[in-house]
């Protein structure tokens, strides 16, 4: 059964447009977890536009399920990361213009400078994970420089245009998560998925977590964090394979 990791940037998000102390997205943190969330996702961003410095010592502090810290390899934020030592690190790419992470990282180019983070972010006590595309090279790189887990990049079949491209994207998954266990590594997936489009990749047997944000969040505003937080995670264990 794969278990639902919220990311909290949004209220984060909300909190920096007007530079003042609401939404908290440490109280969000809490929220999420009286919702059933299993894991809590942040992410640090170089420019610190959503989550800041203060919040990191705090989520730490209030999160009881597994904190998951989205980072790039900025060394200032390698540093708060080992000092933090969540129970993950996740490694994505990050570039100031995008509107949030776009594609997954480049660790076949990336593999050597990536080498010495994952190892002094593992000597910490975080497991290592990598935000890749469903791709075998990208797999077979993540391993080889240290990585203990990798989390596909679903935007691929969240942005697909039509059925024939968001099968073929279910097909790219699939295989995915088959390469990376031959790997020996743990599977996690997210990016764009939904309330309406989670089914067909929350049945994939294999996935272990679920990053979700934007469509929680979204919902959020209506019914509240926790009522979002139960319903995704009842999608997820309705469409869960049977083990
Ligand atoms: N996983 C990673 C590594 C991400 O960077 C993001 C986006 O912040 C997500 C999951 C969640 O994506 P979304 O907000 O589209 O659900």
């Amino acid at each position: 059964m794969p278990t639902l990791g919220v990311n909290i940037d949004h209220v984060a998000t909300v909190r920096q447009a007007r530079q003042t102390d609401e939404p908290d997205p440490v109280w969000a943190a809490v929220e999420a977890q009286l919702g059933g969330a299993a894991c809590i996702t942040f992410h640090l961003r170089e420019d610190r536009r959503h989550i800041v410095d203060r919040d990191v010592p705090l989520l730490k502090e209030v999160v009881n399920v597994r904190l998951n810290m989205e980072m790039a390899i900025a060394p200032d934020v390698v540093d708060i990361a080992c000092r933090t030592r969540p129970h993950q690190c996740c490694i994505v790419p990050e570039k100031r213009e995008e509107v949030t992470t776009e594609g997954g990282l480049d660790v076949v180019r990336l593999g050597d400078r990536l080498q010495g983070v994952v190892s002094r972010l593992r000597d910490a006590g975080s497991v290592v994970s990598a935000f890749i595309e469903p791709d075998p090279a990208q797999i077979d790189a993540s391993a080889a420089a240290g990585f203990q887990t990798v989390e596909l990049w679903t935007g691929g079949y969240a942005h697909a245009a039509d059925d024939e491209s968001r099968q073929g994207a279910v097909l790219k998954l699939i295989e995915a998560v088959r390469h990376a266990h031959a790997a020996g590594l743990t599977v996690h997936g997210g990016h764009g998925l939904t309330y309406r489009n989670v089914g067909p990749v929350a049945a994939i047997a294999g996935f272990e977590e679920f990053n979700i944000g934007h469509s929680i969040m979204a919902r959020a505003m209506f019914v509240g964090i926790r009522s979002a937080v139960r319903e995704m995670d009842q999608l997820l264990r309705q469409h869960a394979p049977k083990e």
